[in-house]
């Protein structure tokens, strides 16, 4: 699409959010221009977080499925509205609510703290949800000797475990976009003095790249990626993650350098929203995504906890 076809549709959907009362959010992987018209963009946990606070009517959520369900849990007295309903997510789809009641019933009493990429009916089974952006947090919030079962990310798992020197029971879940980001990928860059590294903990190369213990590498969510490259004195920033982030990093930090590790590194269930998706979706109404009360009620508590931890 050229330029001034985007203008107009940036016009037709601001028009179209003002008239229905609808804010805009954006996950950090959206395509450029999706991002830009949104009235907020951020990771998992920012969003979940606007999405709690808004008094919009509305929520027209650019992002995957399980985010707008977080929504929708956490406002039920809004429409949350996704533009396209197969934007789902691979890591979300590799466990069940009946899997993780089976995983449970091995290990009674201990307590469950699921990824946020995870569905509406595994959320109802979960004690404690996290993002990447406060996992640290809320496992650090749990006392020591308590059992914990986290799902279903083994990567983000296995850098928990390093971080809070936690033994964890961890689902061998991966998220195919972060898996495909292998060791090979970033130890070229190992010799790079000028460089900082940003690695996002579902990386197949996150424990690798701790083992670097260079103090050029740090691993981070999408969000604070951003903050740290916007306060960092350094230039040049070498980015392990999806490659949507690069175009809110060098929005947001103009004067810096940013290169993803691997170009391969897309999401295409990120990017099945498009801006006449959006159109479509704030004009005609649809597709409004629900969570039955039930479950929802079963899941809210665990996603507040998530949402309450810094
Ligand atoms: P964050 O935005 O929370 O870092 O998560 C990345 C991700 O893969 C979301 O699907
Ligand atoms: Fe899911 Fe991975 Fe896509 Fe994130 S990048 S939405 S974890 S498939």
């Amino acid at each position: 699409m050229n330029a001034p076809a985007i203008s107009a549709l940036h016009e037709e959907v601001r028009a179209l959010a003002q008239e229905r009362g609808a804010v805009i959010l954006a996950h950090n992987y959206q395509v450029p221009e999706v991002q830009d018209v949104a009235d907020f963009v951020g990771d998992s946990l920012g969003l979940s977080r606007e999405a709690a606070a808004t008094d919009a009517a509305a929520i027209a959520f650019c992002g995957v499925h399980f985010m707008a369900e977080t929504a929708a849990i956490l406002s039920p007295e809004k429409t949350v509205l996704i533009p396209d309903l197969d934007a789902g997510c691979s890591l979300a789809a590799s466990i069940t609510a009946e899997q993780l009641r089976d995983w449970k019933a091995q290990h009674p009493g201990a307590v469950v703290v699921s990824y946020v990429n995870t569905t509406a009916e595994v959320k109802a089974e979960t004690d404690y949800c996290c993002t990447s952006g406060n996992a640290r947090a809320v496992i650090e919030a749990i006392p020591e000797d308590q059992e914990i079962l986290f799902l279903p990310d083994l990567f983000l798992g296995l850098w928990l475990e390093r971080v809070t020197g936690r033994k964890l029971r961890i689902w061998m879940g991966e998220c195919h976009v972060h898996a495909g980001i292998r060791p090979a990928d970033i130890e070229r860059w190992e010799n790079e003095p000028d460089a900082e590294l940003l690695v996002h903990p579902e990386c197949g190369c996150a424990s690798q790249a701790m083992a670097f213990g260079n103090g050029r590498t740090h691993i981070l969510s999408t969000e604070k990626m951003i903050d740290f490259a916007k306060s960092s004195p350094k230039e040049r920033f070498l980015i392990a993650t999806e490659v949507g982030i690069l175009h809110r990093l060098q929005k947001e930090a103009p004067e810096k350098r940013f290169e993803p590790v691997s170009e391969r590194a897309i999401c295409r269930y990120m990017k099945m929203i498009t801006l006449e998706k959006l159109r479509d979706s704030l004009r005609d109404w649809k597709h409004v995504v629900t969570v039955p009360p039930e479950t929802a009620a079963r899941a809210r508590q665990a996603i507040e906890r998530m949402v309450a931890i810094a």
